[in-house]
């Protein structure tokens, strides 16, 4: 990179004009003046390039020399990703820290992955055999929690050599139709481009995320996509880092879109102390963070989410379960706004490109449920933070996104301000993986899972129905099977959906509790529907001891003791029983 491919003819802000173009491409990565600042060739035209900075810009002049890098932005893939906190760049925040202090110094030239650092290769493939593509030619213990599995070219194996080594350094070699290869353990990857796979798999496994509202109520399938919109102070980010440190995921990939300054210093510090709870290490150890922070210009933020999804799919490529959090992704479409805006690009909805939706959908299209190249099972999912401004849904990157999200997790301002958390709103949000993760429920939970939701479900939305009428007549004036059917509503809300992150048993509801408690509850409601026909008042039911229980079974059951919950209701059942004896 030392032969100039061109001069700085203007600059605006992130976006500059580069003349004389020789031997640039559309995409191609550049470095802009003698700081050597990153960007990305968007435009090209003749021998007129736009380049888009992703650092500051400000002391650019025209004549500064552009330089190629003879291809497109990729990412480094192999040891070294995990536990790490990296730019949109990936470049990982802590190294350039240390050499510049805590604001990135422009033109921060330093290796995405520690380029002294030895790991100890073990190799899983002989010389003499063969690798399909993308099959795995040896592992790194990458961190207590992640294991690496190195996928490999085509190809027939000519030696491999076990060991401590670098990632710089030649640890095998391969015969290929293209003749030998060395091979190190890390390689590039361009981040605008999907890694391939073999074959796209059914959404029919679910992410289990502990959340009931979201596993009973609206559950997402391992591979699917998801929409967390809300408005100021909703609970995304609460959601989010739920999802991080409870999913069944293998590894997590958390991106943070510079919502504000002290929202990436909460993730920056909050992360490294959660704990990783089905190992009891610290979540870190099978985590990434991709963080923008709020210092670096807005381009920088439009290339990290592809970054992020691209040290997804590769550990998806080793047979993972990988779940992907964008938080927000309207942060990141505000900085396609502003560089459109830059580049003159004829404005649609709202000031937003008309390429928003295309972009949005390449980014969600990258989830995914596949056998990978190598013949394994894994999986990205992608979980994104909307932030409307105003908490209005009918805004363009909301209504954008969910043309291409399955999932929709509605959160809801007033139900934020009256505490119930998550605030969820179960009359907005809807899950398109309920028929295909049903299944898996049927097989390994219980065979009624479908029956129970549903039920709960139809009763949530008589519930609303009446509310709406008792606000109108007051709720005294409704039949009382109508009044049983809010009692119910009641104890759903407040015993099932809502759900305190912050309580050591609540936080985290099994599969098998979230079903043994719908059970529970629903068979309170089909005794008591009987007990309040043969004439006994509500309020009678409404005063038995053992419901208060039923609504407190969330944090008083812990998940390893679900028996408790039988207990409840078979008590619930006898006060029941004593109860209807009187209306005989
Ligand atoms: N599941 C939950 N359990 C308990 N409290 C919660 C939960 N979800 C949200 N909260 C409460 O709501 C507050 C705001 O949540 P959060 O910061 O996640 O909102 P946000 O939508 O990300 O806000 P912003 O728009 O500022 O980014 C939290 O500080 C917490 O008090
Ligand atoms: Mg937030």
């Amino acid at each position: 990179m030392s032969e100039s491919a061109g001069f700085v003819s203007s600059v605006d802000g992130p976006v500059i004009g580069v003349a004389e173009v020789r031997g640039l491409a559309m995409a191609d990565m550049v470095e802009v003046g003698e700081e050597r600042l990153l960007g990305e060739v968007v435009r090209l035209r003749g021998s007129l390039a736009t380049v888009q900075v992703y650092e500051d810009t400000g002391g650019i002049r025209p004549g500064e020399p552009v330089y190629g890098s003879g291809g497109p932005i990729s990412a480094a893939l192999g040891p070294g990703i995990i536990g790490t906190i990296f730019d949109g760049l990936q470049r990982p925040l802590d190294v350039i820290e240390a050499a510049t202090g805590p604001f990135i110094a422009r033109g921060a030239h330093v290796a995405a992955l520690d380029p002294e650092r030895r790991w100890e290769l073990r190799p899983t493939a002989r010389p003499g055999e063969r690798l399909a593509e993308g099959g795995t030619w040896g592992t790194v213990q990458e961190s207590p929690l992640v294991e690496q599995r190195l996928p490999a070219p085509a190809g027939r194996v000519l030696a491999i050599e076990a060991g401590t080594h670098t990632i710089g350094d030649v640890v095998a070699r391969l015969e290929t139709p293209a003749g030998e290869r060395a091979l190190t353990m890390a390689q590039r990857w361009p981040v605008r481009r999907p890694r391939p796979y073999q074959r796209r798999l059914p959404p029919s496994v679910p992410l289990i995320t502990g959340q009931r509202v979201i596993d009973t109520f609206f559950p997402i399938a391992k591979g699917g996509t998801a929409a967390i919109p809300g408005g100021f102070g909703t609970g995304k980010t609460i959601t989010q880092h739920q999802l991080a440190s409870w999913s069944d995921a293998d590894v997590v990939v958390y991106i943070g879109c510079g919502e504000r300054g002290n929202e990436l210093t909460e993730v920056l510090i909050d992360f490294p102390r959660l704990t990783d709870p089905r190992s009891g290490r610290p979540l870190m150890e099978r985590t990434v963070l991709v963080a923008n922070t709020s210092n670096m210009p807005v381009a920088a933020r439009e290339i990290s989410i592809y970054t992020g999804i691209t040290l997804a799919e590769y550990y998806r490529d080793m047979g993972y379960q990988v779940a992907v959090m964008a938080d927000s992704t309207s942060r990141w479409a505000e900085a396609l706004r502003e560089v459109a805006g830059r580049l003159e690009e004829l404005p649609a909805e709202e000031g937003f490109p008309a390429y928003l939706p295309s972009r949005l959908a390449e980014f969600y299209e990258r989830a995914g449920r596949v056998t990978t190249l190598g013949g394994m099972e894994g999986s990205v999912t992608v979980i994104g933070a909307v932030s409307p401004p105003g908490g209005d849904f009918s805004e363009p990157v909301t209504q954008n996104t969910l043309r291409f999200v399955r999932c929709f997790w509605a959160l809801d301002a007033s139900l934020a301000a009256a505490r119930h958390f998550p605030a969820i709103n179960w009359m907005q949000s809807y899950s398109q993986y309920l028929d295909s993760v049903g299944d898996w429920w049927h097989q390994h939970v219980a065979p009624d899972w479908r029956r129970l939701r549903d039920r709960a479900m139809d009763l949530l939305q008589q519930e609303d129905r009446l509310l709406q009428i008792a606000r109108l007549v007051g709720a005294s004036a409704l039949p009382d099977p109508q009044r049983l059917v809010l009692e119910m509503g009641r104890i759903l809300r407040e015993g099932f959906l809502q759900q305190n992150a912050l309580h050591p048993v609540d936080t985290y509801s099994t599969p098998h509790k979230q079903v043994a408690m719908l059970r529970a509850m629903l068979a309170f409601y089909e005794r008591a529907q009987a007990i309040v026909e043969r004439g006994a008042p509500i309020a009678t039911l409404h005063q038995l001891p053992a419901l208060g229980e039923l609504v407190r079974l969330k944090s008083d059951v812990p998940n390893e003791n679900l028996g408790k919950i039988d207990e409840v209701a078979h008590e619930l059942a006898q006060q029941m029983d004593e109860l209807e004896s009187e209306y005989v």
